[in-house]
């Protein structure tokens, strides 16, 4: 791959699940790639700064703002999207709890919340605040947020007790 970022090039990346070759440049992001190459906008262009988390996807498990992340820092690296939790018992708790008002935020929270029921299941009102801070909503809806975010955890622990 060429250094001054213009010259395009094939990479495989694995995203949703799937193997994808797809055309980049050096500069590319990922949410240029995700947004522009593959068709997957659930990842918001907003702040393109690092500071609202509208961007966010997993990478390797682990949250990550697409906006500044480069397409081939993630070559060989599992990447999901929202799109893979569409319609997941997550998506339908955000619904179910308001958690969403103009929706632009809620990929990212979803995400973030996907991550944190899998690396912290008991997560106290100190962690889950900690975890979330990565994310800002506009609407300032914050207390149907966390009102989900603790039912996705408290689910979570009755699937696994029954
Ligand atoms: S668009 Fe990436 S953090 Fe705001
Ligand atoms: S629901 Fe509108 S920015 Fe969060």
């Amino acid at each position: 791959m060429n250094t001054n970022g213009t010259e395009k090039t094939i990479v495989k990346l694995h995203v949703n699940g799937d193997s994808k070759d797809v055309m980049v440049r050096s500069a590319d992001t990922l949410l240029e790639t995700l947004r522009e190459e593959l068709g997957l906008t659930g990842a918001k262009r907003a702040c393109q700064n690092g500071d609202c988390g509208a961007c966010t996807v997993l990478i390797n498990g682990e949250p990550q703002h697409a906006c500044l992340s480069l397409t081939v820092e993630t070559v060989n690296q599992p990447v999901t999207t929202i799109e893979a939790l569409m319609n997941s018992p997550i998506q339908k708790i955000f619904v179910e709890k308001w958690a969403i008002q103009c929706g632009f935020c809620t990929p990212g929270f979803i995400l973030n919340c996907h991550a944190l029921s899998a690396k912290h299941p008991d997560a106290d009102d100190t962690t889950i605040e900690e975890w979330m801070q990565s994310n800002l909503c506009r609407c300032t809806g914050y207390q149907e947020i966390r009102d989900a975010v603790k039912t996705v955890l408290q689910n979570n622990k009755n699937d696994f007790a029954s």
